[in-house]
């Protein structure tokens, strides 16, 4: 049988909430509206943050607000607090992706939270998702370096996992947020996780910030995990992350899956067009290599 790996598409939230193009709410719609024609079926939509901290999602009530429901397609709000969380509730959020932090530097200029206070605050606020019957997942961010303070230990990941775990998060995802990690470094805080908090499933979320986000994506779905972050076109970047790049291309993710026989589900020449869509919308080049080159030729 043919394996499935599931891909999140995060352009919406992450490859928008720092790209120096600014897209109007109706043109995220559209974007959005795009992705569901490729295929998408699970999507981070927006972020429920403070606009301050992040302006280019302060729209994202609107945003969610206009959504088409009627299309099956999951989407995804992110939170990092009591405020965001009853923000994403109040819009009727699919799920809600909730952000913990493995990296004091990090986790100070991103949220103001240490590692410890951000799982305190998901323990806080997971009774409020569960009563509301959202879907709960978490993502610990920068799991693989932190831009301030540099090497994150494993064993911090694994704890947070663990934490995210007893507060009934259905998945974690382990987020290279500044394009860190190598191939052995994704084997290594996968496996450590997997000793600590066995019963976690893994969602993996990469930037390909240098050059190793595809090997990192290969070095994850051999180790079995089957949920995968991606951003069409290739754009994204944390504002809190000097020199953050973008996400893996979900075009380049999933011509790269799908030429090694796993199946996704995505269409691979729509998800080109709208990334080249993306390139007008957003008034510059994206950065996959799928746009410019094209799938395997015919
Ligand atoms: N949504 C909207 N507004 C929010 C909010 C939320 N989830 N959380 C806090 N705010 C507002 C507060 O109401 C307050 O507004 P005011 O100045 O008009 O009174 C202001 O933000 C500051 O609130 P405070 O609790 O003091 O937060 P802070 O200044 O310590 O900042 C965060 C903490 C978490 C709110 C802020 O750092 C943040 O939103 N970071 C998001 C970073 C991010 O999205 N990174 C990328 C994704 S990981
Ligand atoms: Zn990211």
């Amino acid at each position: 049988m043919t394996r499935r790996i599931d891909i999140v598409e995060v352009g919406p939230r992450d490859g928008l909430q720092n790209d120096p193009g600014n897209l109007s709410t109706d043109q995220k719609l559209e974007f959005i509206s795009r992705l569901e024609d490729s295929g998408v079926k699970r999507m981070e939509s927006g972020s429920f943050v403070s606009p301050k901290a992040v302006p280019k999602m302060a729209d994202s009530a609107e945003v969610f607000r206009g959504l088409n429901r009627s299309k099956g397609v999951r989407h995804i709000a992110l939170a990092l607090n009591e405020k965001g969380v009853r923000r994403a509730i109040d819009v009727q959020a699919d799920e809600i992706n909730f952000v913990l932090v493995a990296g004091e530097g990090f986790g100070e200029k991103n949220q103001r939270m240490s590692p410890q206070q951000s799982a305190d605050m998901l323990a806080h606020c997971a009774p409020l998702v569960h009563e509301a019957n959202i879907p709960l997942s978490a993502t610990v961010s920068v799991a693989f370096g932190d831009p301030y303070t540099g090497e994150v230990d494993p064993a911090i990941v694994a704890n947070l996992a663990a934490q995210a775990q007893r507060a009934g998060v259905s998945e974690v995802g382990l987020g290279d947020t500044i394009g860190v990690a190598t191939p052995w470094d994704v084997r290594r805080v996968i496996e450590r996780v997997r000793t600590e908090a066995p019963d976690v499933y893994l969602r993996l979320h990469f930037h390909n910030t240098r050059g190793a986000g595809l090997a990192n994506v290969a070095a994850a779905v051999e180790t079995g995990v089957d949920v995968i972050d991606a951003s069409c076109g290739g754009i994204g970047g944390c504002p809190f992350a000097p020199a953050a790049t973008g996400n893996v291309a979900t075009e380049d993710v999933v011509y790269t899956l799908e030429r090694a026989g796993f199946e996704t589900g995505l269409d691979l020449s729509k998800l080109i067009e709208t990334a080249k869509w993306l390139e007008t919308a957003l008034g510059h080049p994206v950065s996959s290599s799928l746009s410019r080159a094209g799938g395997f030729p015919t």
